[in-house]
């Protein structure tokens, strides 16, 4: 928690250009899950004063339990907080028996809609029956409860659904993100001591096959991956896989046969749910460990509040299920929740930028969720192709959008909101992290008045506030670090298999028990929160969460690098661009070498950590900036990535003459 707040603070001024206020829409506000702010403030009131009745009350309305709990909380073994421990449920029972039973078996639970265009529909009658189907092929290929699994799957009702025959056996899943390289997947399945991994042969992603299933194969060559039994393949593409007799089984050999009824195994509430990884401020990935009762109340209750969910809404959240937003608002919490749900293979740009938009035409999405990356990328692909503009699909449909992942800026909530919601939805701009499991900063729609840039005020039932290093409260207007002041049920229960890690990341003793988020906010005199940044070396790439010091392990990791730092630079698309400042054994290329140093370089950063995480340009010098003390000064370099002037003392370096050296990027 050295220097990064400061470095930040210029971004609110920006931020705060925009001051209007947009007042709920009436269409919205009647009949909401949370119509009004006074019902807002009651929930909110209750919540404060009543905590435990508060979670009980929902977790009993929310939730069918086989073992009802006795107990709400758990705080003695502080931070490790334990919700409803003594309570058994099971969470895919939840998400899908709950709706057979309710006389919506055969409402519609997924769209998918492939990369090609070719569609799908299941009803929650057959989604359940194909969860089963896998569930009881999983088990009678001998795994059960508490054994763990990776998933490296292809966008597809197949990694739901796998998902959920995880859930439904107590098998504890990690899913890997299929944009991840072989090296990522091979420090995950180690990482979990996964039993089993469930892959695909290809996925198809803007008209192009990917390998997955050649990518497992070569990870599990690597030492530490003994433990793993089979490989289960699900057949995408029907292209070509190298098969290992013994090990590897097709999805639809195993399942094919199978009853379709699986009797949904109870666990314990704090049992996991899932490992998901994510970069923290070291080399190495941090596994959040979800839980199944917390994480899934506050799952299914933030999808009706903040989405305002009702029976005949078409929703659709762009993410991947390799990320916790696909989790939540895919697999979990919206499907609790009873919504039929858009499922997309592929990419906004493909076949082009007007994808989103005509699959929100034909699909009559009510709800549509994505990330400001895509919403920049496709302001910036209508004003240059005016047949993608949003102007030609009728979007009518709509009635709430949501954005995540990243600050939204001001331009685009205003072109969001005028272009792709003709001027009558909400805005939703959810803050939350993977840490916290669902959202915890956000506008309800037919609630809160919605500030340009703002996510506005922390949820009922949680606490939030913006306080200085030595964890003192702030006033309004000053900005300092995001913590949340009280455990709440869908917080990261540990990193797996670090105990440690968890509490010096996120409990570290300056904060005094408060929750450490690792970014950056303000508020301001309405009680608003504005998200300026991380205060860590995490960047923020097309809403992606990327370890610099992860990335930078990697390039010193490759035979011609002595020494590199990463620094984030903003992008009007992306959010941030990885720069990388590069020191090479021996002489510094000259201008006819660098440029395949550099992307040689490139290759190799997509290869181990994967093609998100190449560096946009490769800054090549004889010296790194440094302290007396041995430290990269990388707020400085951040000032060379965006070709300003340095202006600041640059006293503490040992040899400020080190900055004129990077010269040119490549
Ligand atoms: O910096 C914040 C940013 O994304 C981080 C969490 O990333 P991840 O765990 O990958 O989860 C992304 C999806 C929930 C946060 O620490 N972030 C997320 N949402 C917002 C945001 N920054 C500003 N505004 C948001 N709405």
């Amino acid at each position: 928690m050295s220097d990064t707040i400061d470095s930040t603070s210029g971004a609110i001024d920006s931020i705060l250009v925009e001051k209007r206020v947009f007042d709920p829409v009436p269409e919205v506000v009647k009949g909401a899950a949370i119509s009004g702010m006074q019902a807002y403030q009651a929930l909110a009131d209750e919540a404060r004063s009543d905590p435990e009745g508060f979670w009980a009350r929902m977790a009993h309305e929310q939730l069918v339990w086989h073992k009802p709990f006795t107990r709400v909380l758990d705080e003695s073994d502080a931070p490790f907080y334990r919700w409803f421990d003594d309570g058994e449920l099971n969470v895919s029972e939840n998400c899908l028996d709950v709706h057979l039973r309710n006389g919506n078996a055969d409402k519609t639970a997924i769209i998918f809609e492939a990369d090609d265009g070719a569609i799908q529909r299941v009803s929650f009658r057959e989604l359940h029956a194909r969860v089963c189907r896998i569930a009881n092929a999983l088990k009678s290929l001998g795994y059960g409860k508490g054994d763990r699994a990776i998933l490296y799957m292809p966008m597809s009702i197949e990694a739901i659904a796998s998902m959920q025959a995880c859930a439904r056996l107590g098998i504890v899943h990690s899913v890997v993100f299929g944009g991840f390289s072989t090296k990522s997947l091979h420090q995950r399945i180690v990482d979990v001591q996964a039993d089993l991994v469930i892959t695909a042969d290809e996925q198809m992603r803007g008209g192009r096959a990917i390998p997955l299933k050649a990518a497992v194969d070569m990870a599990l060559t690597e030492d530490g991956t003994d433990h793993v039994r089979h490989v289960v393949v699900y057949r995408r593409s029907g292209g070509e896989v190298a098969w290992n007799a013994g090990r590897d089984v097709w999805l639809h050999e195993i399942t094919d046969g199978q009853s379709d009824q699986c009797e949904p195994v109870p666990v314990g509430a704090e049992h996991p749910l899932f490992i998901l990884y994510t970069s923290g401020s070291t080399g190495k990935p941090k596994g959040v460990q979800h839980s199944s009762g917390g994480y899934l109340l506050w799952a299914k209750l933030t999808s009706q509040w903040v989405f305002d969910a009702r029976p005949d809404d078409v929703f659709w959240c762009t993410a991947d299920v390799g990320w916790v937003t696909g989790h939540t608002y895919i697999t979990y919490g919206t499907m609790a929740a009873g919504l039929t749900q858009i499922v997309f293979e592929g990419i906004p740009t493909y076949p082009d930028s007007g994808r989103f938009w005509d699959m929100i035409q034909r699909h009559k999405v009510s709800i549509f969720y994505t990330a400001p990356t895509a919403i920049r990328s496709l302001i910036k692909a209508a004003s240059t192709d005016p047949k993608v503009h949003p102007s030609n699909y009728d979007l009518g449909s709509l009635r709430i959008l949501g954005s995540v992942g990243e600050p939204i800026n001001p331009e685009a909530w205003v072109w969001y909101h005028q272009n792709v919601g003709g001027g009558r939805c909400p805005v939703i701009d959810t803050w939350w992290q993977t840490e916290t499991g669902g959202h915890i900063l956000t506008p309800l729609p037919g609630a809160t008045p919605l500030k340009p840039g703002s996510c506005t005020l922390p949820l009922p039932g949680i606490s939030v506030d913006v306080v200085d290093e030595t964890g003192a409260s702030l006033p309004d207007g000053r900005g300092g670090f995001l913590v949340i002041t009280r455990p709440w049920p869908a917080m990261i229960r540990t990193v797996w298999g670090d105990p440690d890690r968890y509490v010096n990341s996120y409990f570290p003793p300056e904060m005094k028990g408060a929750y450490l988020a690792g970014d950056s906010a303000q508020r301001d005199e309405d009680g608003y929160y504005w998200i300026m940044g991380r205060t860590d070396d995490v960047l923020s790439v097309s809403g992606h969460r990327l370890g610099g010091t992860e990335i930078e392990s990697t390039l010193v990791a490759h035979e011609r690098v002595a020494e590199a730092a990463i620094v984030g630079r903003p992008d009007a698309v992306t959010g941030e661009a990885v720069v990388a400042f590069v020191v090479l054994k021996g002489d510094l290329p000259d201008e006819a070498q660098a440029p395949a140093v550099a992307d040689e370089l490139r290759r190799w950063v997509a290869s181990e950590v994967g093609p998100i995480a190449k560096p946009r340009e490769i800054w090549f010098g004889n010296a790194m900036p440094k302290t007396r003390s041995g430290k990269i000064m990388r707020r400085l370099l951040r000032i060379v990535a965006e070709g300003q002037e340095i202006t600041q003392d640059t006293s503490t370096l040992e040899n400020p003459d080190v900055l004129k050296q990077f010269k040119g990027a490549y």
